[in-house]
């Protein structure tokens, strides 16, 4: 049994203690108040149900997985956890203050993970007097839908804790695993950003229209959805973030974000969650 504890009990960490429950460990999830608590708490509640109606989970294992997960508004309890998955929002000085904290209450042997999409790893790594034990663990939304998990290894963290998170994520929490080093986008979003943002400028220019683009990767490529529909449904803010990331660090022009994403931001145009982005939902 591992003692989890993960920070945020929103999209990303309501997700992420679903499937550490649905495996059988014990899950603390700390929120900032008790509205977000409630809500994170919601939150699980209508994954597991969805999960049993779609027959992916009975009633009994929901119930048991339920019963492993607490909400909490007190970091102190994290002192008892094996490992720590923090899923706070994606402020750097915000999470270094959650890893130096941490730090300080969790004992020696504890492993610290982020799932952060764009802060280098090492720089959270650096808040701590343990960043060898420190290590980035990105998972995909919705968490126990989606079987891919990023391992990261800063150039500080052991070859242990790799091995150690490996095994865990992929032997007890069943997720299929790959290793990427601490770079801007890490493997997934590093290829996925330059093909969305590209499709973004080619509606932009007038060269064709969403529907045509869209259905030219789906029919063609046999591609699920087409790019304009994934990036309203990975969430236009946060494609305009994670291009804006890479950009940051490689500076090349294939990231430069495409006027007409920061519009449609800018518009609260933000895709499937807003109800309007390239399409209207
Ligand atoms: N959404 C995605 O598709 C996705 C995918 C992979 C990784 N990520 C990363 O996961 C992390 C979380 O993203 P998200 O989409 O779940 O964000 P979110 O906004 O849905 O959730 C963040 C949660 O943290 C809580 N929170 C904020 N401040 C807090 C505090 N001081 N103490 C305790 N809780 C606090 C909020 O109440 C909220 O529930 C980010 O680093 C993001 O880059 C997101």
């Amino acid at each position: 049994m591992t003692r989890v504890g993960v920070i945020g009990g929103g999209t990303m960490g309501a997700g992420i203690a679903e499937v550490v429950a649905r495996a059988g460990d014990p899950v603390l999830v700390l929120e900032r108040g008790t509205e977000a608590a409630s809500a994170a708490s919601q939150r699980i509640d209508t994954s597991l149900a969805r999960a049993v109606k779609s027959g992916r989970l009975t009633r009994a294992a929901a119930a048991d997985a339920r019963s492993l997960v607490t909400v909490t508004l007190d970091l102190g309890e994290f002192a008892d956890r094996d490992l720590v998955i923090e899923a706070a929002p994606e402020i750097e000085q915000l999470k270094v203050e959650f890893f130096t904290r941490l730090d300080g209450i969790v004992s020696d042997t504890t492993i610290l993970a982020t799932n952060t999409s764009s802060i280098p790893v090492i720089r959270i790594a650096n808040a701590t007097s343990r960043p060898e034990r420190v290590v980035g663990v990105h998972f995909f939304n919705p968490v126990p839908i989606l079987p891919l998990v990023e391992i990261v290894a800063s150039l500080r963290t052991s070859a242990d804790i790799i091995a150690d998170v490996t095994d865990y994520a992929a032997n007890r929490l069943g997720k299929n695993v790959i290793r990427s080093g601490d770079r801007a986008g890490f493997i997934v979003n590093a290829l996925l950003m330059p093909y969305l943002v590209s499709a973004i400028r080619m509606l932009e220019s007038g060269f064709a229209t969403a529907d045509d683009i869209d259905s030219g990767m789906v029919n063609g490529c046999a591609h699920p959805m087409g790019p304009l529909r994934l990036s309203d449904t990975v969430g236009l803010d946060v494609v305009l973030a994670v291009t804006e990331s890479l950009y940051e660090e490689f500076k090349e022009p294939q990231h430069a974000a495409p006027p007409l994403l920061r519009r449609m931001v800018d518009a609260g145009r933000l895709g499937r969650k807003s109800g309007q982005g390239f399409y209207t939902y």
